[in-house]
């Protein structure tokens, strides 16, 4: 058996598939083949998401926001992204796993950088790890390549400089700062960076810096002419209870779905019409006549 095919296919399923390395993501932007991605934060969406059969799924850490509720990202911490990160990686068996290094995992000593990457590959089976920044990653990047660590950049919109940026805003809307962003890719792929996001930029930039790099990019509010796309799953279901941004499509309500479900559910329960005699468990006939004619004798006794 190749090293490529080694993975089983999911319990209950003999579909047989080629896992998707790095190797081949590099061969579909040689192809001009597009790279599908999306984010998955549990076993449940893992799974389904996998046997959709995306290129790559991100654990992301806007799982911060869509799972636990924060604010912004930034709160949301190594220890709940590794566990989140387990729990993906019982579900995928066929895309690229790749986690999201949370704001502080990396942003203090470069050696901690690299020890918390080493955790998503060794506690959690990741095979890529992502990190936000330009050049001022470069040393952090070739150290990650160094240690056998994947590492995907990620450029534009970084949900983690918030507060550097005043908000969730569209970057490298200039020319000076279009031409420091492709500096920065540019950069970030000679420091070994393996796939690059580009998030909530011109496509015009996006097209650019794609055009320049022989490693993949990945867009999420970057226009088509990247080599691929990523979407935060929660976005294109409708589970995120705010209006979507104007780069996501909305492909299903999964609200509407649990709501209505939930809904009905409760009116049932309160109706007594759930569970039916056809939802309950019973005695076998035998064991059935034994308990009848004993609960007819404790009436007796009474
Ligand atoms: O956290 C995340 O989901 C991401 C994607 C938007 C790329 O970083």
């Amino acid at each position: 058996m190749s090293v490529t095919q080694s993975r089983s296919p999911h319990p209950g399923s003999s579909t047989p598939f080629v896992k998707v390395t790095l190797q081949s993501l590099q061969e579909k932007k040689r192809n001009r083949a597009p790279i599908s991605a999306i984010t998955a934060y549990d076993y449940a969406t893992a799974r389904l998401v996998d046997e959709a059969s995306v290129d790559l799924v991100l654990v992301g850490d806007s799982l911060a926001m869509v799972m636990l509720g924060y604010e912004s990202t930034l709160p949301v911490t190594m220890d709940e992204m590794v566990m989140l990160t387990r729990a993906v990686r019982r579900g995928v068996r066929r895309a690229l796993l790749a986690a999201d290094m949370p704001y502080a995992s990396y942003h203090v000593e470069e050696s901690e950088g690299v020890r918390n990457a080493l955790r998503f590959m060794k506690e959690a089976g990741a095979e890529a790890i992502k990190v936000e920044g330009g050049r001022n990653r470069v040393s952090l990047v070739q150290r990650l390549t160094d240690a056998e660590i994947p590492v995907i950049g990620h450029l534009g919109l970084t949900p983690q400089s918030l507060h550097r940026m005043g908000g969730y805003r569209v970057q490298g809307k200039t020319v000076v700062a279009a031409e420091a962003m492709l500096d920065d890719a540019v950069a970030l792929e000679a420091a070994g960076a393996a796939l690059l996001v580009l998030e909530g930029i011109p496509r015009e930039v996006a097209a650019r810096i794609t055009d320049a790099l022989p490693i993949p990019t990945i867009g999420i509010g970057a226009g088509p002419d990247c080599d691929g796309q990523i979407l935060v799953l929660h976005d294109a279901i409708n589970l995120t209870f705010a209006p979507p941004a104007k780069f996501v499509r909305r492909y299903g309500d999964a609200a509407a779905i649990i709501r209505d479900a939930v809904e009905q559910y409760r009116k049932d329960v309160e109706s007594g019409s759930f569970p039916s005699d056809a939802e309950s468990y019973h005695l076998p006939a035998e064991v059935r006549e034994h308990f009848q004619q004993s609960a007819a004798r404790t009436r007796r006794k009474a």
